[in-house]
């Protein structure tokens, strides 16, 4: 009962003939890379599909250039584990070598991979807008009614969290931990949404034109029922 279901964050992909918000995207694309990328890997994004988000070749070739985690690969002189820069057909790089590596650096979890996540949990795009902006201190009725449920050291209280207690720190904190281009105030809410957009289109790349094409079918079948039912009515005209 104390469990949360999410909040609707309002995205304009949501919907039956919901479409992506491109500055949007690229707005939580910011976000992504400025805040959640030093600790979550999008691994099923490779650098050139940021071009959907309205970015050049050029502009993509500089951010996989520039991306602070380089490609995993060999010395061909002595055939020891390397890193080279990332390359636009890159997929995004891992941040950490392996899960032992992540728990070390993360007080003993795993922090996912977020290509998927808005899929991963049920109203997932709200869910990561909800969790972003759920933190909070425990409710006093929690408390008294479950007094060994204490948040622990090293833990965060969250109520749109299955167990309520997560090990990711609120990584959303203030106005304008970000700077955008665009003239949009980073608020935390706004952050929020923001990159809860983005993350739906890293698990949906394809959502507008799934969208597209069951609209085309309803319309098709509304036309189709008009003309069968004209027939209908065409054929039996003279049975009365
Ligand atoms: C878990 C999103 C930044 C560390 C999660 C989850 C989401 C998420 C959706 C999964 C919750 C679930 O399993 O249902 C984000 C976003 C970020 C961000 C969108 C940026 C705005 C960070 C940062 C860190 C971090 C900067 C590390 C300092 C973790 C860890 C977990 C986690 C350790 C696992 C929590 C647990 O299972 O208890 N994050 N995160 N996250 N995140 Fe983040």
């Amino acid at each position: 009962e104390f469990h949360l279901k999410p909040r609707d964050a309002g995205l304009q992909s949501a919907g039956l003939f919901g479409t992506f918000d491109k500055q949007q995207l690229q707005r939580g694309f910011q976000v992504y890379k400025e805040v959640c990328s030093a600790c979550h890997s999008i691994r099923l994004v490779s650098f050139r599909d940021l071009e959907q988000l309205g970015y050049d070749e050029g502009q993509v070739k500089t951010i996989a250039t520039d991306w602070q985690i380089e490609q995993p690969s060999v010395n061909p002189e002595t055939g020891e584990p390397a890193t080279r820069k990332n390359l636009p057909s890159d997929r995004f790089p891992l941040v950490f070598a392996n899960d032992v590596a992540a728990r070390a650096a993360n007080n003993n979890a795993v922090p996912p991979d977020l290509s998927l996540m808005t899929k991963a949990r049920d109203d997932g795009s709200d869910y990561v807008y909800s969790l972003l902006t759920g933190y909070g201190p425990q409710p006093a009725e929690l408390l008294k009614k479950f007094p060994d449920a204490k948040t622990p050291a090293g833990l965060h209280f969250n109520r749109y969290f299955a167990t309520l207690n997560l090990a990711m720190a609120p990584p959303l904190t203030g106005t304008d931990q970000v700077q955008y281009q665009d003239g949009t105030r980073a608020t935390v809410d706004q952050m929020a949404k923001d990159v809860s957009a983005f993350l739906t289109w890293t698990a949906e790349p394809n959502l507008e034109t799934r969208h597209a094409a069951g609209a085309a079918v309803v319309i098709f079948l509304l036309i189709f029922t008009a003309l069968a039912f004209g027939a209908y009515r065409n054929i039996w005209r003279d049975m009365k």
